[in-house]
């Protein structure tokens, strides 16, 4: 089954202001874009009810984060429910930012919060852009797979039994140390993560699942380096950051124009 190309602008908390934010998203909404690429933008969540709006319709707005309860005294949280009640059908899991800025998940936990949160995600309706990756370090000591297969696995765990769920989630192979520096992936060594990540999901799950799951690739992701790595066979879109708050994202968009 083919799998349709997908590109998300990961806005994190940029930029300053909502006027800053329409003006960028001004530029998507008069954008010639490919209409095989599905488009998901996601901005901080105080704009996500405007940009729902305001968007053009044949893209979607997803969340950056929601918490693994549906309701509750959890001060400064937002629900999945919320989220889904508000009209947003996407949620950002795991990114990296999360995972060491906030700690989720790496400070060997047994208990995995990512998961916890697919699930509750899940289960309000929503669909998951799931991101895993290594640091640096763990590249070098050649632990990329094994760190991408440690991320998973609890999310294997937890959707056990629902393959069905996985139509629901994208992964987003992020390497940490090509967030936001400029220091891409090769396209090979994209495509050699990218494969084995496919192989997990066929062992753990099933080779349909792993067939039709959609693997995007994110890190220092550019008009200049996007067209070589949408070439490779398992990189099925990317989640990109500062570019996306650039012109340039429509290019990325357009990768495989
Ligand atoms: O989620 C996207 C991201 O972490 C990649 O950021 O700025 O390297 O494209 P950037």
């Amino acid at each position: 089954m083919a799998r349709k190309f997908f590109v998300g602008g990961n806005f994190k908390m940029n930029p300053g202001s909502l006027e800053a934010k329409k003006a960028i998203v001004n530029v998507l909404n008069k954008a010639d874009v490919d209409p095989n690429t599905e488009v998901v933008i996601s901005p901080p969540a105080l704009y996500l009810i405007p940009l729902v709006d305001f968007l053009r319709k044949d893209f979607s707005v997803s969340a950056q984060n929601c918490h693994e309860k549906l309701s509750g005294a959890f001060t400064g949280e937002i629900s999945p429910t919320q989220l889904a009640d508000a009209g947003v059908p996407w949620v950002i899991l795991g990114h990296s930012e999360r995972r060491t800025l906030f700690g989720e998940n790496e400070k060997g936990e047994v208990r995995s919060i990512v998961a916890a949160k697919t699930k509750a995600a899940l289960d309000a309706g929503l669909k998951v852009i799931l991101c895993v990756g290594e640091k640096e370090e763990q590249r070098e000591a050649g632990k990329t797979d094994e760190v991408v297969r440690s991320q998973l696995e609890p999310v294997f765990e937890v959707l056990k039994g629902d393959d069905a769920a996985w139509s629901k989630i994208v992964i987003a192979y992020e390497p940490v140390w090509a967030i936001g520096t400029g220091k891409v992936a090769s396209p090979k060594d994209a495509q050699e993560t990218h494969a084995a990540t496919r192989k997990f999901l066929a062992e753990r799950v099933s080779p349909a699942v792993a067939e039709s799951t959609r693997i995007i690739y994110g890190g220092s992701v550019s008009a200049k380096n996007c067209k070589e790595l949408s070439t490779q066979p398992d990189i099925d879109g990317f989640l990109v950051g500062g570019a996306s708050l650039k012109p340039e994202f429509v290019d990325i968009i357009n990768s495989k124009r």
